[in-house]
């Protein structure tokens, strides 16, 4: 410190009010800086005690009314206001005109996928993929029909469940029931691996008679799954060829 510095700093102290050994404990004024910020705090205190809940009773909600509640709530409803810029247009628009207009088709697929996971990703999984009985709906193969209005039926009504006009389908038990003997039932399970072009464990080196399965296959499944096995979406009976199973594929 210059001695010039040394001495005004001198000059704002007083002293000693104790001494020890040579050790002075002095009384020196805070710099101003700290007792304007003192002051700030002060007041800033005070003005946060009022405007803001600050008291412990039951209903305070200080000058300002605010309750963390009521800020969720705004907060919420400013989304809400974000969200309806697009959602009025949205719902106005036709699904021809949402595919065209890259700011709708995004709007929906955000919001699609969040609908999905919240509704549909518990059976479908979280990706569409499926499960074992609940089908892949990235696969491309529909047992109702993969139009979008084919799939709007299929969302508006349901699939066996209680509304009048839900998809029903129903494939016989024809094992149980003794419609076909057990070994017609073992060649079509064979022949149904043999449709969809794939290889199971059991099936390598079982040749079967491709032209009794095809028989018994005309016979007894081509009602539903038609002729060349590929499916009838209008009774929800799936396609056989394609390798993608509904349940299992061995
Ligand atoms: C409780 C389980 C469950 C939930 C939840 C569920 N699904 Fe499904 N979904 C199924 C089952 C099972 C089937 C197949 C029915 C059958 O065997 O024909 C199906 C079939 C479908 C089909 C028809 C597939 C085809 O091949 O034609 C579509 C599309 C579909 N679901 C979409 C959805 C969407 C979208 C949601 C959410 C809004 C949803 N599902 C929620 C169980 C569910
Ligand atoms: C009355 C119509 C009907 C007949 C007849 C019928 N099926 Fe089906 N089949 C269905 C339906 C509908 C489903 C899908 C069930 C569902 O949605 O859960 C199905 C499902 C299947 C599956 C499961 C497909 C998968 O993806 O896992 C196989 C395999 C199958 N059928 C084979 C046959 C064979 C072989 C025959 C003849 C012996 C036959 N079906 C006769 C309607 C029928």
């Amino acid at each position: 410190m210059a001695e010039k510095d040394k001495k005004i700093n001198d000059d704002k102290i007083k002293h000693p009010e104790h001494e020890w050994d040579g050790i002075t404990e002095n009384d020196s004024p805070e710099p101003s800086w700290l007792r304007v910020a003192f002051y700030i705090t002060v007041f800033f205190a005070l003005g946060y005690w009022i405007l803001f809940p600050s008291w412990p009773t039951p209903n305070d909600k200080g000058v300002l009314n605010w309750s963390s509640e009521s800020q969720l709530e705004d907060d919420i409803q400013d989304i809400y206001k974000m969200r309806d810029k697009y959602q009025i247009s949205f719902d106005k628009a036709s699904f021809a005109e949402i595919m065209k207009d890259p700011k709708q088709l995004h709007f929906a697929m955000i919001s699609g996928r969040s609908i999905f996971q919240n509704n549909c990703a518990v059976c479908h999984g979280a990706g569409g993929g499926g499960n074992q009985g609940y089908p892949n709906l990235t696969a491309g193969a529909w047992m109702w029909g993969g139009k979008v209005d084919d799939i709007y039926q299929t969302l508006l009504h349901g699939i066996r469940s209680a509304d009048p006009d839900a998809h029903d389908s129903q494939m016989p038990a024809f094992g149980k029931d003794k419609l076909l003997p057990e070994e017609d039932v073992q060649l079509m399970a064979y022949y149904a691996i043999y449709l969809s072009k794939t290889v199971d464990e059991r099936s390598k080196d079982h040749s079967i008679d491709l032209k009794r399965s095809d028989e018994v296959f005309q016979a007894n499944c081509a009602s539903c799954h038609g002729a060349d096995a590929k499916g009838n979406t209008v009774i929800g009976a799936p396609n056989l060829t394609d390798a993608i199973w509904l349940y299992g594929g061995d």
